[in-house]
């Protein structure tokens, strides 16, 4: 036998333990973890002493902008991005130029994306309402990672792109969708058994809220959250529980910003609803107090909090309300962020400094390394259903795999990003504890830093149930 990589030395952590184990790689998969030294040469030794060998990290939340806006950020960049920064899996948001709103252009993106990634990826799919109500199937057959629906955002009529900036009375614009045919959407999902994920804030509430505060010259970060405030979530949040019982869809709230979502999150799983929640770095990392420091930058939707809500937030991830963290990479240039707080994008990279940030995190006593396993590798792997091809290190799982070294101490530094734009609230944290070895598909595509990776070597993630033929073609 000739294995193509053999790690030796290394600690294995799971979500529940740690133990001293080598791991042996052949035909892109895992074939063995022992203690005990296998017989055959091995094409590829890696040396992990010292170091913590983990699921491949995965981040289910990530806007590459490819095909649209390409000058912000394209596919081969971020990840390239996620490949730095320990990243083995990226799901990528369908809201892109065209949309990934029925099979046919599933097909495209897939196209478009596979000659360019360096990590693997899954496509999430686009709930547009009676735009694409009857293209929620082939999506589903076509294997999409999940439904996103972006609620409280109006959409251009024709080309089908996300209106960020929706006045009412634009032209050529479908308002935001009312909850009826949101309810209607949830039906069709559900029938897929995959997940509804929203993007959760209260349009109607948002508009009155900012023409409000603008009236009154409002400017500051506090007047941007007076106008953003927690209700906004929150509402839709509650709205969106209540329609998922009846619908019966599993529902999941993206990047959660107020404690007290996570609180109804937490009630409707002691009810017994399949109804999930995620959260982001910057909700865990930043509140409302950065901004005099940090400035435009942290400017994302739905906006950074209060301390409270930070709080509540760590704990919904202790408590294991919160099934996972993802970064929200959303990368808008340097420029379209200097300017007024009202008038900037709402957006910052992320893919790169999600796992840095996890791994500080551990470093301070937050939390432990099986809990980074959880919310990185083993709940999103579950959740998106690519569990126990990833999620977990065992025989038979693909050789996705990222090694940390807790001991690593660095600054980050904005200019050493590799997404496009340099966008980020965290230029100057320094951290200790670092991914030091990505591994896609058996391949190192990372090693200490530098990506060796090459474009095109990641490929489409779709869900088991899809790889096992359950769902046909
Ligand atoms: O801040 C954000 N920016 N939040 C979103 O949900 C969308 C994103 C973007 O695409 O720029
Ligand atoms: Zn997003």
């Amino acid at each position: 036998m000739t294995w193509d990589m053999k790690i030796i030395n290394g600690t294995i952590v799971t979500s529940s333990d740690t133990y001293e184990a080598d791991i042996y790689i052949k035909d892109n998969r895992i074939a063995a973890i022992t203690s005990e030294s296998l017989a055959g040469e091995a094409k590829e030794t890696v040396d992990a002493s010292e170091k913590y060998i983990l699921p491949g990290l995965i981040d289910t939340h990530v806007h590459s902008r490819d095909p649209g806006p390409t000058y912000k950020e394209d596919f081969y960049h971020s990840t390239k991005a996620a490949a730095a920064g320990g990243v083995t899996t990226i799901f990528e948001m369908p809201n892109t130029t065209p949309p990934v709103n029925n099979a046919e252009n599933f097909d495209l993106q897939n196209e478009n994306l596979q000659s360019k990634a360096v990590v693997n990826y899954g496509l999430w799919g686009i709930c547009l309402g009676h735009l694409n109500n009857q293209n929620i199937a082939e999506l589903h057959k076509k294997g999409v990672i999940g439904f996103k629906f972006f609620w409280g955002y109006a959409v251009h009529s024709k080309t089908f792109q996300l209106m960020y900036n929706y006045k009412p009375g634009m032209e050529d614009v479908i308002p935001p969708f009312h909850d009826g045919e949101v309810y209607e959407m949830m039906e069709e999902v559900a029938k897929t058994g995959q997940l509804f994920a929203v993007h959760a804030e209260n349009n109607d509430l948002i508009q009155t809220l900012t023409a409000r505060v603008q009236e009154r010259g409002g400017k500051s970060y506090e007047d941007l959250l007076e106008s953003r405030p927690n209700l906004a979530e929150e509402l839709t949040v509650q709205t969106g529980i209540e329609m998922a019982k009846k619908t019966g869809v599993r529902f999941h709230v993206l990047h959660v910003s107020s404690g007290k979502s996570v609180d109804f999150v937490k009630q409707a799983q002691e009810e017994g609803y399949p109804v999930t929640v995620e959260t982001c770095p910057h909700y865990l990392f930043l509140s409302n107090e950065d901004y005099d420091e940090v400035g435009p930058q942290m400017k994302v939707y739905p906006p950074v909090k209060y301390k409270k809500d930070q709080e509540r937030i760590w704990e919904g991830i202790r408590e294991e309300t919160i099934s996972h963290v993802c970064s929200d990479h959303a990368p808008h240039t340097e420029e379209e962020k200097d300017g007024d707080l009202w008038s900037i994008p709402a957006g910052m990279c992320g893919v790169e400094s999600l796992v840095p940030l996890m791994l500080n995190a551990v470093s301070e006593g937050k939390l432990s390394l099986s809990q980074v396993v959880r919310v990185l590798a083993e709940e999103p792997a579950k959740l998106f259903d690519i569990y126990p091809a990833k999620g977990i290190l065992q025989p038979g799982a693909d050789a996705d795999i990222t090694i940390v070294d807790m001991e690593k101490e660095a600054t980050l530094r904005r200019e050493n990003l590799h997404s496009k734009s340099k966008v980020t609230a965290y230029d100057g944290f320094h951290i200790k504890g670092w991914p030091v070895q990505t591994i896609v598909n058996g391949t190192t595509v990372m090693k200490n830093g530098e990506v060796i990776g090459e474009a095109g070597q990641g490929t489409l993630v779709t869900p088991v149930s899809h790889r096992n033929g359950t769902v046909a073609e």
